[in-house]
This record gives C-alpha cells, structure tokens and sequence, in this order.
C-alpha cells in the first residue's frame, strides 16, 4: 500500500506500488500459500494471474509434492468474468469461484468448463463455509491478496490470523481511491487489534507483519 494507505489510485485499477524486491517477496508468500485468494473487483479489473512468478519457487513446491501453483480463488458475482481472462487461463492451478445466484445461470455453465464454481444462495457468501470448502481440499494456508472491500469482510468475520502489508514510499490521495480496509468499517469497540511481529526496512519501503489479536 501507499504511505496513505492506499492499494491502488483513484482509478481503482492495478497499479505497481512496490519495488521489485517486494515482488518477490510477494511471489514467495504465493508459493508458502496452498491458495490464493482475491474478490470480485480486483477479479474483474486487474485480471491477475495470481501464479508463482519465479520458476525456481515453482519447482521447490513440486519438489514438495504440491502442485506448480496454488489454487486460484475468487469470490463475488462472475458474470462479468471471461472466459479469456488471464486467471482463468494463465498457468497451470487450480481455479475456484464462489459466487451468488446473482451470477447469471448461462455464465456459470460457461464458467464451470474452466474452474469449479460454487454458488450460494445468499447475496453474502459465508467466509467459514468458504474456508470449511477449501480446508476439504487440502488449503491450510490462504493468502488473501485484496481488494479492500474482501479484506474487510475476512477480518470482520474473525478469520485472519496475519497481516503483511509494504508499505511504499508514494502518496495517492483521493477519498475514492481503494483503502487496505474498506467496507463498511468498524467502530471503536469492534476494531482489529493487531501485535507487530516483524519489521523490515528496504530501501524506502517498510514490510510489516503483525498477528490479529484474538482472531
Ligand atoms: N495493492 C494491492 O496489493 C492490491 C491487491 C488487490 C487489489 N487491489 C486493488 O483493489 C481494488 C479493488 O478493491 P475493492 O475493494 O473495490 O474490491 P474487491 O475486494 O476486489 O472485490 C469486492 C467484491 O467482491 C465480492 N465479494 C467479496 N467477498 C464477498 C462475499 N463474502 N460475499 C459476496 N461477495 C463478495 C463482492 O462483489 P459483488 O457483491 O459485486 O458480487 C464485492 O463487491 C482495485 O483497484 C485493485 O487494483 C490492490
């Protein structure tokens, strides 16, 4: 994130905050990760691949007996997700999306040709079945990349356990820009408590690592 907290700009759109360093060290959490997670924006918008970028991290996993990749996860309303896009098709994983009945039925036919889809029958999909889901297909460690509304709702519903966050030496303002946490917020009661675990300083950059507090 920015110096002001911000995981993107205003145009709400993938932008490059970190240095390459933090890259890898991003690529490296993906690779310790049995599943990569991100909501339905960032799905939509950014097209990430969400794939082990190094070649030797790859090979160390499947050394290990796991797959090249961790599974990919997305969760939200797909119906604007194509079929082309990058994180349906880029590298070999294992993709997974939780959606809503507000998903159109053709698209999740089309869809389930390319990623096994769960849909819930409620507007909100519950994270713990989310997880029960995922913990039955072998996940123990999820890494949740973004956006703030998705982080928002996993550290509302009590599920995280660790937070990592770089935080870059760059300013991007705007009320409208996304937030490391948005959503509805919280109040001073039911805030997140956090303890620092780790501090890193790289160049400009600050890495963070802190446990939530009675997650
Ligand atoms: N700097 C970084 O490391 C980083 C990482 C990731 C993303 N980003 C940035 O973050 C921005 C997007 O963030 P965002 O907060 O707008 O969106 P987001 O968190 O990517 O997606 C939010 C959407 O996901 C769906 N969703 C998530 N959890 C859900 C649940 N439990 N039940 C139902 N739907 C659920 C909802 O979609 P529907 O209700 O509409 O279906 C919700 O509106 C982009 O600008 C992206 O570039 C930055």
């Amino acid at each position: 994130m920015s110096l002001d907290g911000k995981i993107s700009t205003i145009e709400r759109r993938q932008v490059r905050i970190s240095s390459d360093r933090d890259m890898s060290r991003v690529d490296a959490l993906r690779a310790s990760s049995d599943a990569v997670l991100v909501g339905k924006n960032t799905l939509i918008t950014d097209d990430p691949k969400l794939t082990v970028k190094s070649s030797a991290l790859r090979e160390e996993r499947i050394k290990k007996g796991l797959p090249a990749n961790p599974l990919k996860v997305a969760l939200g309303c797909i119906n604007e997700l194509n079929i082309d896009s990058d994180f349906l098709n880029h590298g070999q994983a294992g993709k997974i999306l939780f959606t809503t009945s507000k998903s159109d039925n053709l698209k999740i036919d089309e869809l389930k040709t390319k990623a096994t889809v769960y849909v819930s029958s409620e507007d909100e999909i519950n994270l713990d079945y989310v997880l029960e889901t995922l913990y039955k297909l072998g996940v123990r460690r999820l890494m949740v990349e973004g956006g703030g509304r998705t982080i928002y709702r996993f550290l509302a519903a009590g599920v995280v356990d660790e937070v990592y966050v770089c935080v870059a030496p760059i300013i991007y303002g705007g009320e409208d820009a996304p937030t490391l946490v948005d959503g509805a917020g919280f109040t001073s009661d039911n805030a997140i408590k956090l303890e620092l675990f780790s501090m890193e300083k790289e160049g400009s950059e600050l890495v963070l690592k802190y446990r939530v507090l009675d997650a």
